[in-house]
Order: structure tokens, then C-alpha cells, then sequence
């Protein structure tokens, strides 16, 4: 056989040995075996009969690892190697999907170790600690972690504590906060039928807004909390509750009254309390969002006085 006849019937063997692998779902091949001495030898030595013709291709099969030319064509063995998939590093394995709290994203470093499992309010509470992830642990009293019934379908976020909220350690219990206790008494409930909680756990100096690092260092906890509670509804207070849930940075006069979705559950924006208390003339549309979440209980509005 001629050179060039034998390096056809060697590529036509390596053609078939491809598509056998590809036919098996193998993609990645493993590395070569290195061609040992005497097959290099053997290969790179002048081809002048039929036996060195042969001994080329032995060479050039063995470097490659190619099966034999009866096995090209054959099944596959029984341990034929499979191609694995492996998951990329930032893949999180499959879970149940009541377990799933949140779109995979990667926590920052102050997240809870655990921030796709459903823990109970408690064990969340626990692993917030003392804590001082963000610059606000320097200056808040106390932590406000949150309130109210742990199997509430009905669930209220706000912004942070105010100064009262910092003195006492509880969401909402300032001027806001009796307003707030006033509408989820309009709606219906009381503050034990409700849970209420923040997006940062910790005052804000002089009450300014939450800054990105403060929200992005407390947010696993409330992915947490609100993925422990479970609600029917959230209702979303003002812009920073709805744009930090919904990543969504539309403004809050325009996300209110509008149904949105956080991981499956039902998410009302309104505008804030303290909007309210600023903005009196505002508080017939929060009304009018409220009155939407009722419907959701089969709750009717109450009567207007006469
Ligand atoms: N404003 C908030 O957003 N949360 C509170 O707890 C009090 C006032």
C-alpha cells in the first residue's frame, strides 16, 4: 500500500472513530496517551515497504488513541466513556423549588451561608447576630429584625428604622408606623394577623435613605425572611421596598397599584407611610392599592360613614 493510500484508510479510521464518539454523546476526549519512543521512531521513520506502511498507522493510532478499525464501526463497548455534564461553578444544583428563595445570584459576602434553604424566623434572627456587616451596625441602638404573626399570608416591607423603630427594636411603631397600624386595620387586620418588616435592619443615621452597600448587605435576610414566611401577598412600602424587591427601578408613582411578582408571591407597591403623612392628598390611591391586596382575602372594603 502507498503512502498516501495508507494515510486515506488513516483518516477515513479517524472520521469514523469521531463520529462514534460524537454518536455516544462523548465531547471531550481525554489526552492522548503520549506516543511512546518506538512509535515515534516508527513514525517518523522513511516508509519504503508495506510493513513500515503499517507500522505508521499502528504509530499514528496509537498517538491517537484511535480504536481499532473493526471497533470504529462496532457498538460501543460496555464501558464506553460518557460524557458527564459538568455544572458550572456558579450553578446552583437543582432544589426543591419550595426551597428556592431567590433568582441564583451571587450573595455578597456578608450573605447567610445558607441563603437558598427555608429556615424559620427564629434561626434567621440567630444567624444575623450582633450584626456589623454594613456601616449601620456602628450606629443603630437596637437591630429591628421584624414583627408579627410568623405564619402570616400577608406581609408588609418598608424601608429602616426610624428613631423610634431603633429605640425599641420593632418595625413601625413611630408617627409612620401608627398610620400603617391604621391602614392593616382598614384592610381588615390587626398587626398580629400581619408580619411587618424592613429592607435594612438598621437605622439609617438622621433617617437618610439606605445606601446600596447597607441594602445589598441586609437583602439575603429579608429574601430569607419573607421566603420563611411565605405570604399570599407583600405589600411593598414605598420605593425602596418595591425597587429593592422587584429589581426594578421604575419610580414608585408608577409601580403603584400595579401586581407584580417576588419568586411566585403576589407583590403590591404603594407609597410609603411617612410619603403619606407628608403628601396627605396621595392617601386615596394607596387606599385604592389596599383595597386591590383585600380583594386577594375576599375582604370588602368598610363602609363610608355617613
Ligand atoms: N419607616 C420604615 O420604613 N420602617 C419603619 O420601621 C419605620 C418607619
Amino acid at each position: 500500500m502507498s503512502d498516501r493510500e495508507d494515510l486515506s484508510e488513516l483518516v477515513r479510521d479517524l472520521r469514523g472513530h469521531l463520529s462514534w464518539l460524537a454518536d455516544n454523546g462523548v465531547r471531550e476526549l481525554p489526552a492522548p496517551p503520549r506516543p511512546s519512543a518506538a512509535s515515534v521512531q516508527a513514525a517518523n521513520a522513511p516508509a519504503s515497504s508495506s510493513t513500515r506502511s503499517g507500522s505508521l498507522r499502528d504509530a499514528v493510532r496509537s498517538a491517537v488513541g484511535s480504536p481499532s478499525p473493526t471497533r470504529a464501526v462496532a457498538p460501543p463497548p460496555a464501558q464506553a466513556p460518557v460524557a458527564v455534564p459538568r455544572p458550572a461553578a456558579n450553578v446552583i444544583p437543582f432544589a426543591p423549588r419550595s426551597n428556592i428563595v431567590a433568582p441564583a445570584q451571587p450573595p455578597p459576602a456578608s450573605a447567610p451561608a445558607t441563603p437558598a434553604i427555608r429556615r424559620s424566623l427564629e434561626e434567621i434572627r440567630a444567624e444575623i447576630g450582633a450584626c456589623q456587616r454594613c456601616k449601620l451596625g456602628k450606629t443603630r441602638t437596637n437591630l429591628v429584625f421584624g414583627v408579627g404573626n410568623p405564619k402570616a399570608e400577608l406581609v408588609f416591607v418598608g424601608e429602616g428604622p426610624g428613631a423610634d423603630e431603633d429605640a425599641q427594636g420593632i418595625p413601625f411603631v413611630g408617627k409612620a408606623g401608627q398610620l400603617l397600624t391604621k391602614m392593616i386595620e382598614a384592610m381588615g387586620f390587626s398587626r398580629d394577623d400581619v408580619y411587618i418588616c424592613n429592607v435594612v435592619k438598621c437605622r439609617p443615621p438622621g433617617n437618610r435613605n439606605p445606601e446600596p452597600d447597607e441594602i445589598e448587605a441586609c437583602e439575603p435576610f429579608l429574601k430569607a425572611q419573607l421566603a420563611s414566611l411565605s405570604p399570599k401577598v407583600i405589600v411593598a412600602l414605598g420605593k425602596f421596598a418595591a425597587q429593592t424587591l422587584l429589581r426594578d427601578t421604575t419610580a414608585i408613582t408608577r409601580l403603584r397599584g400595579n401586581w407584580r411578582e417576588y419568586c411566585g408571591i403576589r407583590l403590591m407597591p404603594t407609597f410609603h407611610p411617612a410619603y403619606l403623612l407628608r403628601s396627605p392628598a396621595e392617601k386615596a390611591k394607596a387606599w385604592e392599592d389596599l383595597k386591590l391586596v383585600m380583594k386577594v382575602f375576599g375582604k370588602e372594603p368598610p363602609a363610608k360613614k355617613q
